[in-house]
């Protein structure tokens, strides 16, 4: 009996796959969730930012005190790097192999990710190039300093930063702004007068950012 290509079990993350309803270009939306969320948090988030869009939303492998995160810290904003520089790598194979599961084009996602899943996505911009054409990053930080920096002609990202925030230094959205564009990204920065948690503002402005850019190609 012949075996499938692919399987669910080489889909090494606990992860909820919602299929796209609508047709046309839209991206595959790949939902990162923050520390101590799952795999269903961002779903309503990635309906309302692109409605229509197929979801692709793993769970963090990490338990920091039973909480998920996608990578090791050893303080707050302190990050394990080796830990880090590996679990993006394991990522960016799991989108691969999930485009070959569930039949999506590898090369039209676009990640949302909140806070420990905002920099796990920064990470993946900044060591894995062409493994997403976008991102939305909501309360980012700086995850590392590449030691080559990648090429991220055609990307695009949208930072939405708090400057009220207590877990992310602006210093840190400002060198990370300044990495992903030395790196060629083109890059849309917006403060809100906020902390770590989201206005609905800046969720209409995610919205509206994302509208132009699924027309790219
Ligand atoms: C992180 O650890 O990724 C950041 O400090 C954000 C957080 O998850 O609290």
């Amino acid at each position: 009996m012949s075996r499938p290509t692919s399987s669910p079990e080489a889909l090494k993350f606990i992860h909820r796959f919602v299929p796209a309803t609508a047709g046309g270009p839209a991206p595959v939306l790949l939902l990162l969730h923050g520390t101590g969320g799952n795999e269903n948090d961002l779903l309503d988030l990635g309906h309302s930012l692109l409605p229509g869009a197929a979801l692709l939303s793993p769970r963090g492998k990490i338990l920091e005190n039973g909480m998920p995160r996608f990578f090791r810290r050893l303080a707050e904003g302190v990050f394990d790097e080796e830990d880090l520089i590996h679990r993006t790598h394991e990522l960016a194979d799991f989108i691969e192999a999930a485009a070959k599961r569930y039949a999506f084009d590898p090369h039209n996602v676009v990640a949302v990710g909140y806070s420990n899943g905002a920099n796990i996505a920064a990470s993946t911009l900044l060591l894995r190039p062409g493994a997403l054409r976008g991102a939305v990053l909501l309360r980012a930080m700086t995850p590392l300093i590449p030691e080559k920096l990648p090429d991220l002609t055609g990307v695009s990202v949208f930072l939405a930063s708090g400057r009220n925030d207590p877990i992310v230094p602006a210093a840190s959205v400002e060198q990370l702004t300044a990495l992903l564009r030395k790196a060629k990204a083109e890059v849309a920065l917006q403060w809100s007068p906020a902390g770590h948690h989201l206005t609905p503002q800046e969720i209409d402005a995610a919205r509206e950012w994302l509208e132009p850019v699924i027309h790219l190609s």
